[in-house]
């Protein structure tokens, strides 16, 4: 399954939390944080370790340090950055490649305006974030800009999808994993998901 929904408790609660109607924009983006910030966690659980001997209190001793990953994390505009701060607290050191992907409300469809990658995409793992898997169109396009770039370690970060965005993900790239807090029910005939969260990039942003 290449669409993980994370079970950990922690998810689940917060993501609960962030259904609520009358939620503040403080609140719902604090939220967007810490969640993205347990699903980092969850999606670098693989990243392997090596040793290294450092100069400890009690002298020198090996240590564990990630071997060498170099990581770019890849906001999807607008609603991506309200993720994006979670993810870097977690890895500090990652670089920023930005994607300006915005969906036509009557074709439902992406249109690209605007990139800005981070160089050797070969030899890092591109972490992108974007709360909203609702249709798949703006992921499906931002992985083929990365691959298209020798990307080759995509993995995704979401809070909520759809099972239609689940579907065509795993059609259009199986090999790129995806993690969410939650697979809810379907998207409405607007394009949004049930129960969903409502417009993400409205929330964090204040707009409306
Ligand atoms: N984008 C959103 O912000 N919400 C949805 O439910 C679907 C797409």
């Amino acid at each position: 399954m290449s669409v993980i929904e994370v079970q950990h408790p922690l998810v689940k609660h917060k993501i609960g939390l962030m259904r609520e109607a009358d939620i503040s924009t403080k609140k719902f983006r604090e939220l967007t944080g810490e969640v993205g910030r347990l699903l980092a966690y969850e999606a670098t659980a693989d990243f392997p370790l090596e040793k290294t001997t450092i100069d400890c209190w009690s002298g020198p001793t090996e240590v564990d340090q990630i071997a060498g990953r170099k990581v770019t994390v890849v906001p999807i505009l607008r609603a991506g950055l309200g993720m994006m701060d979670g993810v870097l607290d977690m890895i500090p050191n990652a670089k920023i490649s930005v994607v300006g992907l915005a969906r036509d409300h009557e074709t439902l469809q992406p249109v690209h305006y605007f990139e800005r990658f981070v160089g050797q995409l070969d030899e890092r793992t591109a972490l992108i974030v974007d709360p909203m898997l609702a249709t798949g169109g703006s992921m499906i396009a931002t992985i083929d800009l990365l691959k298209k770039r020798g990307c080759k370690d995509i993995r995704a970060l979401v809070l909520v999808a759809a099972p239609e965005g689940v579907a065509a993900l795993t059609a259009a790239h199986p090999d790129v994993r995806c993690w969410t807090a939650a697979i809810d029910s379907h998207l409405n005939e607007q394009g949004y998901i049930i129960p969903g969260l409502g417009d993400a990039g409205d929330k964090i942003f204040g707009t409306k």
